[in-house]
């Protein structure tokens, strides 16, 4: 078979009684309801906390079976005129609530009620928070998971409540002035205890940060000074450059003056380079003729 079906049965307790009991979510759960000599009727009688009632009957007389409104997961274990127990399979969240049998034998009338609670087993993680303190997580948990440390922890546990009634508890590992190297997360849930151990590095987390900060400012000092220097060495002010419009406002003198060789040297050659395209376009040369440059 594909799945395994792992049977929880509760402990008989008397005749007639409470009995709780709890399922891990996913899991099989059989309710055992116990028959009596000469049986006439077996009935359950289930009210979920959500959804509605519903019943599944045995009539001996008929030797018949019936079901109002109950789902496809809620059946007889066996044949119920040999053994009225009751199986929920895939148990979910949705049938947790209270499953009544009522037998109806010549001997007189018994019934046994079950209160399911349904467990979710929380999904564990550990990680290291910016700080370098070891966070522990226990997710979508029913009921909600205890954490603890396995050193002394003065962390109190958050807790985040979800739609579909788990819970998420997350607990942050702080311990001042201690040198702990292996931090073991313990979570402790009726569906099962889990543990996991991490190390986190608080002053080497600390270092590289300082480290990369420092790197960067250097590379913005450098890449500065660097600029700097190109713009000093070329017999310029280390200022923002002028735009070209108002250095061509300026007198042709003062721009000799002020800006450097290879500029003039470029100014002039594209006022030759205007002058002959404007020739060129003016004059209407014939195909194959280009203007030397
Ligand atoms: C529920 O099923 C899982 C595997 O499907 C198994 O590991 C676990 O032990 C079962 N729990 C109970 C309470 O039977
Ligand atoms: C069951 O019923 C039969 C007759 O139908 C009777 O003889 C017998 O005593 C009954 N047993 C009990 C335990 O009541
Ligand atoms: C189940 O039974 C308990 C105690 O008898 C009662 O308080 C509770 O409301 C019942 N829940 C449902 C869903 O019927
Ligand atoms: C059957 O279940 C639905 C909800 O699942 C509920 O509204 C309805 O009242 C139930 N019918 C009976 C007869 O209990
Ligand atoms: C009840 O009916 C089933 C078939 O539905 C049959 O196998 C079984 O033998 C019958 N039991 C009695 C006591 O007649
Ligand atoms: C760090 O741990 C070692 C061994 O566990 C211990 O000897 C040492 O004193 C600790 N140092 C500090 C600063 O707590
Ligand atoms: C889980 O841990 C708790 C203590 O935190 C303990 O009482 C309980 O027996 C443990 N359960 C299992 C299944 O180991």
């Amino acid at each position: 078979m594909h799945t395994i079906v792992l049977l929880s049965i509760a402990a008989v307790s008397g005749v007639t009684g409470n009995n709780r009991v709890s399922a891990t979510v996913g899991n099989s759960s059989v309710l055992v309801c116990s028959l009596k000599s000469n049986t006439t009727l077996v009935t359950w009688k289930i009210s979920p906390k959500t959804g509605g009632f519903c019943t599944l009957g045995y009539r001996a007389d008929q030797n018949k079976t019936d079901r109002t409104n109950c789902s496809d997961s809620v059946n007889w274990k066996f044949r119920p005129d040999q053994d009225p127990a009751l199986e929920i399979r895939q148990v979910g969240i949705v049938h947790e609530g209270n499953y009544t049998c009522e037998v109806v034998a010549t001997e007189g009338n018994f019934h046994r009620t079950y209160h399911l609670t349904v467990l979710v087993p929380p999904r564990l993680t550990l990680h290291c928070d910016d700080h370098g303190n070891p966070v522990c997580e226990a997710e979508a948990g029913k009921p909600p998971a205890q954490i603890s440390w396995d050193l002394e922890s003065n962390s109190t546990p958050r807790e985040e409540v979800h739609d579909d009634g788990t819970v998420t508890v997350v607990s942050t590992f702080t311990a001042h002035g201690t040198n702990v190297t292996n931090t073991i997360c313990v979570v402790s849930h009726p569906a099962g205890n889990q543990s996991k151990s991490i190390a986190c590095h608080p002053s080497k987390n600390g270092f590289y940060l300082h480290v990369t900060i420092i790197l960067c400012v250097l590379i913005i000092i450098t890449f500065t000074a660097v600029i700097c220097y190109f713009k000093l060495h070329s017999d310029r002010p280390c200022r923002k450059l002028d735009p070209p419009e108002t250095d061509l406002t300026h007198s042709p003198q003062d721009d000799t003056m002020e800006v450097e060789p290879y500029t003039t040297y470029v100014q002039k050659e594209n006022v030759i380079y205007n002058s002959v395209s404007d020739l060129t376009v003016g004059q209407n040369l014939p195909q194959g003729l280009s203007p030397a440059t």
